[in-house]
Order: structure tokens, then C-alpha cells, then sequence
């Protein structure tokens, strides 16, 4: 961390750590550093921290310990006037005495744009989220999907280097969220802003973002463009948070040339690639996607360790076949096929072999 402020980072947070009571950390020592123009998403469960994150970067909490800093500086040396930091709060914040138009109007007016910029902008901005026509009213006359939409626009207005957005698009139907996801992202690249999203829906965090902060219990997990965190997660709690995976337990019997030959518990061997396993003995958690699962023998390389499987459950869901079967003593092991013409439909009952690249198994801690 030498040279840790003469770098080029836009927002960079060097161990920092918060408690809220003295006692507890919230946050365990953060370290993060974004470029200008990165869209970077937290995502967590409830309580990991992310929001903590947030208003620490925002100044609205102070770090226990560490530092944050903005384009060089230290946030907290910086006047909140000055910091040209945008923010969607998880509960939108609308000024309830003002009208829409007036919300829109307020941090133009803190930055000193004059009244024709301002109803550009205004109108642009309410444009943007669809509404337009709702400039008149107060927040209290617009439902939660509305209200969400102008505390986004409310952010965006003012066109700040830095957006901070804390689950901008909950209250949102499916498709106005997928719509707004697109919006989001186009504009914070066209116009070069710096976001730090946050959110719990991994597929909005896999879609929209440049870099995804993986937070677990205060800490950062891993964090991986959204291909790398899918496809070679660190650990079994990514593995399990980010999309859909199967696990199989066993013991490490052997590690070699980058081949682990992991035991499963019911006695079968199978290879996979060592993550963070690192001797014979230890338990492991094999994680294994679903689409990388094979059944059909001409596809399944030679050498490879199969597995006997016994059909549960198959569910024809159009685009895809999603197949439950029992193996090795998992009865909710998954498999996924594209519904292309010569797929087969597997039925209950049936009693198939399947196997997979060692490189898609993955053991990971137990
Ligand atoms: N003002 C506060 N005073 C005391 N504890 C707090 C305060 N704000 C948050 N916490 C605690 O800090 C921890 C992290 O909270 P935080 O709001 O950062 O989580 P989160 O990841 O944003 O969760 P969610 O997804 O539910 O919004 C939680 O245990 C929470 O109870
Ligand atoms: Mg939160």
C-alpha cells in the first residue's frame, strides 16, 4: 500500500473499518480502489455492510479506522458541497414540501445553474425515468416505483463525477427495472460517471456492472468483473450467492499437476480443480454449475470421471430443460440443456451417467 495515494484511482478505501457501537465491525477492513468511469456494484445479503459503505463514502458516516479518498483527497477533507456526489438513498429521501420539479430543482440551484439550465435539465432528467408530466406534484401524491424514479433523477440531474445509488430500482416492476438497468448503465458510461451501486439482486449486479464487490459479514468476498466472479468463484459462499450452483461434499484425496481427486461422501471419485483446498484430508464442497453438467456421452470428453445419476424431476421452461436428478446423494443436483431440436427429454425415473470438465468442478472449503 505504498503507493497508495499516488495512484490513479477515482475512489479508493484503504482499510477501513466501522463500528457503529464500539464494539462490533460492520465493515472489516475495506480496501477498494475504482478508476473514473467504473461501475462498480456491492452486493450482499441484508446486513453485510453495503449501505454502511455508502454513507462513509458520501461523508455521512465517519470510518472507525482508515481512510476514503476521492480523486486524491480525504472524503472528510473535502466540503460536502464540493465532493459533486450524486445519491439514490435505499428509501428515496424526496423533500416532501417541495413538488417533484423542486426536488429536481434543488441541487441545481445549490450548484448555482441558472433558471433556463435548470428547466433543461429538469425536464431532461424526468424524461429520462418517464415522468415528464409528474413535475407539479409531491412526492406523497406518487406511488414507491414513481417516487424511486425521481430520487434517480433527482441524482442524475446535476450530472455528478460520482453516483451513489443504494438499491435505486427495489420498488420497481420487472420490466421498468430491466428498462431502467439499460438507462443506467448507458448513461453513466456515455457521460463517464463514476457509480457505486449497490444491491442484493445478483442478476441486476451481473448485468450492469463493470466490477462486482461480492460482501459477506463486512467483508469483501471477492471482487471480479461479473464473468470471473460466475465462472471462477473464490470461495463456497460466492459460489452459493452468485446464480445457481450444485454441491457435492467430500475429502481431498489427492492434489496433482492442478487436479484435485475429491472422495464424495457416498464413496464415488471424481477430478476438480483446486481453489482453496489445499492437501489430502481436508473436506471440501465441490460446486458445479448447471449448464455445465453433460448427459449426452458424445459430448462428454474421454477420461473423464462419470457419476451415475437417477432422473427426479424434468421441467420443460421454453427456452431451457431444467432436470432434478440424485447423485451422490444430492437429490436437488440440477442440470440445464437448450432447448435445441435433438435435446433430450429426460424422463423420471431414468437412470443416466453424467460428467463435466474438471476445470467447471471446482473444491472449495467446506
Ligand atoms: N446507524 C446505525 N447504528 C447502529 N448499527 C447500524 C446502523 N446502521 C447500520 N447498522 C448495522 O450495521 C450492519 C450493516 O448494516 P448496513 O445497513 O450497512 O447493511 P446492508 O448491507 O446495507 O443491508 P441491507 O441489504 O439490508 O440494506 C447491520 O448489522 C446493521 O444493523
Ligand atoms: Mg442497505
Amino acid at each position: 500500500m505504498a503507493d497508495a495515494s499516488n495512484n490513479n484511482a477515482f475512489v479508493e478505501f484503504e482499510r477501513v473499518q466501522k463500528s457503529y457501537d464500539g464494539e462490533v465491525l460492520v465493515v472489516k477492513d475495506l480496501n477498494l480502489q475504482l478508476p473514473k468511469g467504473e461501475f462498480l456494484t456491492m452486493l450482499g445479503p441484508s446486513g453485510s455492510g453495503k449501505t454502511t459503505c455508502l454513507m462513509m463514502l458520501a461523508g455521512f458516516e465517519t470510518a472507525t479506522h482508515g481512510e476514503i479518498r476521492l480523486d486524491g483527497r480525504p472524503i472528510n477533507n473535502i466540503p460536502p458541497h464540493k465532493r459533486g456526489i450524486g445519491m439514490v438513498f435505499q428509501n428515496y429521501a424526496l423533500f416532501p414540501h417541495m413538488t417533484i420539479a423542486e426536488n429536481l430543482s434543488f441541487p441545481l440551484e445549490v450548484r448555482k445553474f441558472g433558471k433556463s439550465e435548470r428547466e433543461e435539465k429538469i425536464k431532461r432528467a424526468l424524461d429520462m425515468v418517464e415522468m415528464g408530466a409528474f413535475g407539479g406534484r409531491r412526492p406523497a401524491q406518487l406511488s414507491g416505483g414513481q417516487q424511486q424514479r425521481i430520487a434517480l433523477a433527482r441524482a442524475l440531474v446535476f450530472e455528478p463525477e460520482l453516483v451513489l445509488m443504494d438499491e435505486p430500482l427495489g420498488a420497481l416492476d420487472k420490466q421498468l427495472r430491466e428498462k431502467m438497468q439499460f438507462e443506467i448503465t448507458h448513461l453513466a458510461h456515455r457521460l463517464g460517471i463514476t457509480v457505486v451501486y449497490v444491491t442484493h439482486d445478483q442478476t441486476e449486479a451481473l448485468t450492469m456492472s463493470d466490477r462486482v464487490a461480492v460482501f459477506n459479514d463486512g467483508v469483501i468476498q471477492q471482487l471480479a468483473p461479473p464473468d470471473e466472479l460466475y465462472e471462477a468463484p473464490q470461495n463456497s459462499f460466492v459460489a452459493q450467492f452468485i446464480g445457481e450452483n450444485n454441491t457435492l461434499e467430500g475429502v481431498v484425496k489427492e492434489i496433482n499437476n492442478g487436479i484435485a481427486l475429491v472422495q464424495l461422501d457416498d464413496g464415488e471419485l471424481i477430478d476438480c480443480k483446486p481453489v482453496n483446498v489445499t492437501k489430502p484430508g481436508e473436506r471440501t464442497r465441490v460446486s458445479i454449475r448447471p449448464e455445465r453438467v453433460e448427459f449426452n456421452k458424445d459430448r462428454l470428453q474421454g477420461g473423464a470421471h462419470l457419476l451415475k445419476a437417477t432422473v427426479k424431476e424434468f421441467i420443460y421452461m421454453g427456452d431451457i430443460f431444467r432436470t432434478r436428478l440424485s447423485v451422490a446423494g444430492n437429490d436437488d443436483f440440477v442440470i440445464k440443456s437448450r432447448n435445441a431440436p435433438d435435446q433430450v427429454r429426460l424422463e423420471p425415473g431414468a437412470q443416466i451417467e453424467i460428467g463435466w470438465l474438471p476445470d467447471d468442478c471446482r473444491a472449495l472449503d467446506a
